[in-house]
């Protein structure tokens, strides 16, 4: 029974009982269809009761029934009943109320919030409209510019401010109680949300709100579907609304965003340790961050804020005061911008110490070293490590490129060790690369999995290889765009042609932002074992031995004003200019889907080896990399599932053409000659 009912007295009580979120699937619409039936033949009864457990309301409709045709009862069928019903219904929301979740409260006559409920339409999210009169009820609620925000944003309130906008009637911490002591006479003054008036169109907020969307959301429908809807109840009688906003929902649900963007949704979800690590329990009450630079700051922040008592070690007393100064800043700006209160603040600088002595590890749990990115050094690090902490503590390397094997080779047992990459800043990104050593025990790679749970972190488990996944794909991104800078582009037109394809920034821009001189050392780690036969394109070393190291030096691949401002740069063009003469290369002219064209082939390449080669388990592994560590448009789905949609034969197709200009860099890989002959796709 996924929906309970039954009476008591004059009260009806309706539950939600469809763990662990009460997602409204068909089983929960007939329910409620069964409950409002019953409801209907009830006697003596004065108002419907409506909950969902303790901890959660509803957090909407069942994603995984998206894919198919709409089924019946339908949700705003239901929700029309459960308006226009005699005896009044009133939502008691003791936890979220998310897209359906609330369209089902904003049917009630009467909504009351235990304190700490949520109250959201996420659905643009997942690249549709609320489907169950979300876009036609709220606004006549709430307001035009608070609905258009909460609607076209997907972003949740808190109960408060639900309160403050009129969204629920009241807060109480005992809700249900609450819902039973409300006077029938006051239930039967309140008139149901779809009779109350139109909203007042606000144009100034809407050309706010769609000039917003158009930076921030730039190429998705569904926001501006969801705007143009909220602007219906404006004008338009509440049935007509429903009528547009139903034919929007089914049309939207089926475009190629939303299933993009359910995909990474689901994706999301899976990514978690695997059956086979389930018996391995991990401890994580102390952790260890080794070196207290940027990266290390972000990680120590992560951790606590989980609340996990955290040593940094560094260096020597000086970088020791640097690295305090950096933990400060990244709770001072966490209070600047209202995510973490005084109190929060005392409490994490309690939980975080910062020391230069290594025996100050002796009892963690785990080490992650994040120092510099050399090879001795961080050998000798977790030699140090060994020698003060338990024999069964984990350690890790936040290395972006570096051989885990290797560092594990001079520990005594080499099973403690794996990778967790981190991105920056690590105490924002999402994305956790757990590497997975040919050593690395089963305890280990759970004790990552525990972790990123602890941190809310998203893992995908990576085998060794320079630069694991993400910098591996990355690596093909910026030698294809440096080819295109050789043969033709300028740095503005490859950044354009990326930012109109979806990124938020370009290769260029996104390196100018990073610095340079981090990529040059890497490359110059490499230099002896790089083939020989692929042409490899200077400019970028140019660019830092001319000193441009991007914005940090103002100049990179721009030039910065004193405001930070870009501006395209000549002298920029003369290096690229005379590298091309030097290397005997006739510039050419680039469009921006040539551009795009040849950068994502590259990556999705060199994506299909990592997955032929078992780096990456799945190619919606790949996916998650690519949108949460490297700015991959999030609404096309991941590099992956949008190679899919173009089809394998055509990407085999273009690599093909390109490997007549030089077979070296574009030939296909083997598992997309397999996959196209095959007729398939990555999977
Ligand atoms: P950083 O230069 O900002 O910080 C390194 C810190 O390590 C410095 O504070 C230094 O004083 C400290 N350190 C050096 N030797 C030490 C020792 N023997 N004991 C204790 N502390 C020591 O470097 P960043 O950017 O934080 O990078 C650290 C690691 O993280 C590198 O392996 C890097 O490849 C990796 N990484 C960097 C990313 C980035 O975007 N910056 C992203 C992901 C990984």
């Amino acid at each position: 029974m996924t929906v309970k009912f039954w009476q008591d007295d004059k009260v009806f009580f309706v539950e939600l009982a469809n763990p662990p979120v009460n997602a409204i699937n068909l089983a929960v619409r007939r329910g409620l269809h069964d409950a409002l039936m019953a409801q209907k033949a009830a006697a003596g009864i004065d108002r419907v009761v409506l909950m969902g457990s303790d901890r959660i309301f509803a957090a909407g409709g069942d994603a995984r029934e998206f894919d198919a045709p709409p089924v019946a009862p339908h949700l705003p069928d239901l929700l029309a009943m459960i308006e226009v019903s005699e005896v009044p219904w009133i939502a008691v929301i003791n936890g979220a109320a998310l897209g359906g979740g609330l369209e089902l409260a904003l049917a009630c006559r009467y909504r009351i919030a235990g304190p700490k409920a949520q109250l959201g339409l996420p659905e643009v999210l997942l690249g549709v409209v609320p489907g169950a009169g979300g876009t036609q009820r709220l606004p006549r609620l709430i307001g035009f510019s608070a609905a258009l925000q909460m609607i076209t944003s997907g972003k949740p309130i808190t109960a408060d401010k639900g309160l403050t906008l009129g969204l629920i009637n009241r807060i109480d911490n005992a809700p249900k109680a609450a819902a039973i002591a409300i006077t029938a006479d006051d239930l039967h003054t309140i008139v149901p949300v779809s009779n109350l008036p139109n909203s007042v169109m606000d144009d100034a907020i809407l050309a706010k709100v769609n000039a917003g969307l158009s930076h921030r959301a730039a190429g998705q429908i569904a926001p501006i579907k969801a705007a143009e809807l909220v602007a219906v109840t404006s004008y338009a009688s509440f049935g007509e609304g429903m009528a547009a906003e139903r034919d929007c929902f089914l049309t939207l649900r089926q475009s190629a965003q939303a299933r993009a963007l359910r995909h990474l949704f689901f994706a999301e979800r899976g990514a978690k340790a695997p059956a086979e690590l389930a018996s391995y329990s991990s401890t994580i009450n102390k952790v260890v961050v080794v070196g207290g630079g940027t990266m290390g700051a972000g990680i120590a922040h992560s951790l606590i804020s989980a609340g996990v008592e955290t040593v940094t070690i560094e260096n020597n007393d000086a970088s020791a005061t640097a690295a305090i100064a950096r933990a400060e800043s990244l709770i001072e700006a966490g209070m600047k911008r209202g995510l973490i209160t005084p109190e929060r603040a005392t409490e994490m600088r309690a939980c975080h110490r910062i020391s230069t002595d290594y025996a100050s590890a002796r009892n963690a749990d785990i080490a992650i070293e994040a120092v510099f990115e050399d090879m001795a050094l961080k050998q000798t690090v977790f030699q140090k490590l060994q020698t003060v902490m338990p024999a069964n503590a984990i350690l890790a390397s936040n290395t972006s490129y570096l051989d885990i094997d290797e560092i594990a080779g001079v520990l005594d047992d080499p099973s403690r060790l794996i990778g967790l990459h981190f991105f920056v800043p690590a105490h924002i990104m999402k994305l956790l690369e757990i590497v997975k050593g040919e050593a690395s025990a089963p305890t280990a790679l759970a004790a990552g999995f525990a972790l990123a749970r602890r941190l809310g972190k998203i893992p995908v488990v990576a085998g060794v290889c320079d630069g694991f996944i993400g910098n591996r794909i990355l690596a093909r991104y910026r030698e294809a765009a440096d080819l295109l800078l050789l043969t033709g582009a300028t740095p503005a037109q490859i950044d354009h042609a990326m930012t109109s394809f979806g990124y938020a920034m370009g290769p260029y821009e996104t390196q100018d932002l990073s610095g340079l001189d981090h990529a040059y050392a890497n490359r110059r780690r490499q230099d002896a074992s790089r083939d020989p036969n692929r042409l490899y394109v200077k400019i970028a070393d140019l660019m830092v031995e001319a000193g441009r190291l991007g914005r940090k030096s103002g100049l990179g691949w721009y030039s910065y004003d004193t405001v930070g401002q870009a501006k395209a740069d000549p002298a920029v063009d003369s290096l690229i200019t005379e590298a091309a003469a030097t290397a005997g290369v006739t510039r050419r002219h680039y469009s921006d889907d040539d551009i795009t064209h040849r950068l994502l082939l590259a990556m999705i390449n060199e994506a299909a080896s990592i997955l032929d080669e078992a780096i990456a388990e799945s190619a919606a592994d790949i996916d998650l990399v690519s949108v949460l560590g490297y700015g991959f448009p999030r609404w096309r789905g991941g590099l992956m599932h949008y190679a899919n949609q173009i089809g394998m034969a055509e990407i085999l197709a273009g690599l093909e053409t390109l490997s007549l200009e030089d077979n070296a860099i574009w030939q296909p890989c083997k598992l997309i000659k397999d996959i196209a002959a095959a007729g398939r796709g990555f999977t």
